[in-house]
C-alpha cells in the first residue's frame, strides 16, 4: 500500500462507494471489517504511519485518515441504523394477520346434563308463569329447618346431616329452604316458583349418593291450591321428561313441612315394569317428593294459612337422569370424563 495522498483519496472513496452498494447487514459488516478492522485498511495505515521513515508525512496524512475513518464509521452506523428499520418494516409486513384465514377447528361444546336438565325443566315452567329463584347454598338452621317444622332435635333432621359452619350456619340440605326466603320476603302473595341448585348430606355408603347432588324444587302459593293443582302439575314435568302417557303411581309420604305428602314413582324406563336391577325388581322407580305447603310453614312465613294453601315439589336431578338413561353410579356426573359428558351431546 502506497501512503500517499492520492491512495487514501481513492480508497476512501471507495469505500463509500462500497456501502452505499451493500445492500445487507451481513454485507456491510464485511466492509466494516475490511476498513475499520483491527488487521483493516485504516489501522494499516496508521501504523505505517509510525514507521520512522515516514515523520514528515504524519500530520497531514494522519489527519486525513483520521477524518475518512470518522467519516466512515459514522455513514456505517446510520446504514445499520437504516437496515435495521428497514428489516422490522419487512418483518411487520410478513407477519400481516389475514383476518379471513380460516381459524382452527375447536371441538363443539355443549352444556353439562345436570345444566342441560335443569335448563330444560325451566323452560316447561317459565310459560306456566313461574320466576326461577336462587338462593345461597350456604344456609342458616332456621331456614333449612326450623322454619321447615324440623326443630332442633326432629328424627327427620337425622336423614339431612350436613356440613355445619357454625351451630347456625350450614351448606343446605335442600332446595326447601328456598320456599322459606321468597314466602318471607313477600307475606300473603300468590306466587309461582322454580329453583335448582347444589345441596349437601352426609356421602352415604351408596354409589347412587354423594356428599353434594343438586335439586330442582317448584312451589306454588295461593287461594284454593289442592292436591288436584299439584298432581296435574306433576304430570305435566314427568311426561315431558318421560314422554306423554308414561305411567306413574302417587303413593302417601312423609315431609315435616307439607301435608298431605306424597312420593311420585315412574314406572321403570328400562324394563317397562317388568322388574330388573334398576327398579330393584319393583317395576317402579321412585322420582320425587312432594306434598301441601303445611300451613305451619305458611304461617312461619306471615302468611295467613286460612286463606293462603301451596304445594311444593322437590326432586334430585342426577336421579332423573340415573332413572333415564340407566346410570348405574352419581359420580359420573361429577367426573368430567369426556367419553361420558359427549354422550349427552344430542339431548
Ligand atoms: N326437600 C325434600 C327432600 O329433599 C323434597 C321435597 C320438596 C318434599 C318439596 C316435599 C316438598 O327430600
Amino acid at each position: 500500500m502506497k501512503l500517499d495522498k492520492k491512495q487514501i483519496k481513492f480508497l476512501e472513496e471507495k469505500s463509500y462507494l462500497e456501502i452505499i452498494n451493500s445492500s445487507k447487514v451481513d454485507n456491510l459488516k464485511e466492509i466494516k471489517r475490511k476498513y475499520l478492522g483491527k488487521e483493516g485498511i485504516i489501522s494499516q495505515f496508521l501504523h505505517e504511519l509510525k514507521n520512522p521513515e515516514n515523520v514528515e508525512k504524519r500530520k497531514e496524512l494522519g489527519n486525513l485518515i483520521n477524518l475518512w475513518k470518522k467519516s466512515l464509521s459514522k455513514k456505517i452506523e446510520e446504514l445499520e441504523e437504516e437496515q435495521k428499520k428497514k428489516n422490522i418494516e419487512q418483518n411487520l409486513l410478513n407477519e400481516k394477520i389475514d383476518i379471513a384465514w380460516e381459524g382452527k377447528k375447536l371441538p363443539l361444546t355443549y352444556a353439562h346434563p345436570i345444566n342441560y336438565t335443569i335448563q330444560k325443566i325451566f323452560t316447561i315452567f317459565l310459560p306456566l308463569g313461574y320466576q326461577i329463584v336462587e338462593t345461597p347454598e350456604i344456609e342458616t338452621d332456621e331456614n333449612n329447618f326450623s322454619k321447615l317444622n324440623m326443630p332442633l332435635g326432629h328424627p327427620a333432621r337425622d336423614m339431612h346431616d350436613t356440613f355445619y359452619f357454625s351451630s347456625k350456619l350450614l351448606l343446605r340440605t335442600h332446595t326447601s329452604g328456598t320456599q322459606i326466603h321468597v314466602l318471607k320476603k313477600n307475606p300473603n302473595q300468590e306466587l309461582k316458583v322454580i329453583t335448582a341448585g347444589k345441596v349437601y348430606r352426609r356421602d352415604e355408603d351408596d354409589v347412587t349418593h354423594t356428599h353434594q347432588f343438586t335439586q330442582l324444587e317448584g312451589f306454588v302459593v295461593g287461594k284454593d291450591i289442592s292436591l288436584a293443582d299439584l298432581k296435574g302439575t306433576l304430570e305435566l314435568l314427568l311426561h315431558q321428561l318421560f314422554g306423554s302417557n308414561h305411567p306413574l303411581r302417587f303413593r302417601p309420604s312423609y315431609f315435616p313441612f307439607t301435608e298431605p305428602s306424597l312420593e311420585v314413582d315412574a314406572q321403570c324406563l328400562h324394563c317397562q315394569g317388568k322388574g330388573c336391577n334398576i327398579c330393584k325388581k319393583t317395576g317402579w322407580v321412585e322420582v320425587l317428593g312432594a306434598g301441601l305447603i303445611h300451613p305451619q310453614v305458611l304461617k312461619n312465613c306471615g302468611y295467613d294459612s286460612e286463606i293462603y294453601s301451596g304445594f311444593a315439589f322437590g326432586a334430585g336431578i342426577e336421579r332423573l337422569l340415573m332413572i333415564q338413561y340407566g346410570i348405574e353410579d352419581i359420580r359420573h356426573f361429577y367426573l368430567n370424563d369426556w367419553r361420558f359428558l359427549q354422550q349427552f351431546r344430542l339431548l
